[in-house]
């Protein structure tokens, strides 16, 4: 399911992981917000729920990228791609229609979060050579092993 957009199913499941993941963030913002104003009890609620919200948003990415479907390689692919996406496409976008409505304060935090975005990608990619390099020397390693093994 994870690499076929076109089914109305999947593009479901894109907006309710989209939804989820918006509500865990909002409600721990929320309670943050709630116990500035004092309320611990409702900023707790907020936790509480913002956990479950959690839950929720991980179980619609078990079906948009099913686990056995995954390896290290693929994941950091796709992080990778989101993060260049945005970078790259979606903040330089945004920047542009912020620019002509004169919303100042939103030019410069998309252009700050484009930066950011660079650097989690960039960051990504070093990860991605270092276990391919890891996973170089590990066969060799393992190799090397077997034909120690096979000279005994
Ligand atoms: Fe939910
Ligand atoms: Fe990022």
């Amino acid at each position: 399911m994870s690499e076929s957009h076109e089914s109305k199913t999947c593009q479901n499941l894109q907006s309710a992981f989209a939804g989820e993941s918006m509500a865990n963030r909002k409600y721990l913002y929320f309670a943050k917000v709630a116990r500035q104003l004092g309320n611990e009890e409702i900023a707790r609620l907020f936790e509480e729920t913002a956990h479950q919200e959690t839950g929720h948003a991980f179980a619609h990415l078990e079906l948009i990228y099913p686990p056995d479907e995954l390896t290290v390689e693929k994941i950091l692919e796709i992080a990778i791609e989101g993060e260049l996406y945005e970078t790259n496409q979606m903040y330089p976008e945004f920047e542009r229609t912020a620019r002509q409505e004169g919303k100042e304060a939103a030019v410069a935090e998309f252009q700050e979060q484009a930066e950011e975005s660079r650097q989690h990608a960039e960051m990504f990619e070093q990860a991605a050579k270092r276990f391919k390099a890891l996973t170089l020397v590990e066969a060799f390693h393992a190799k090397r092993y077997q034909k120690a093994l096979d000279s005994l």
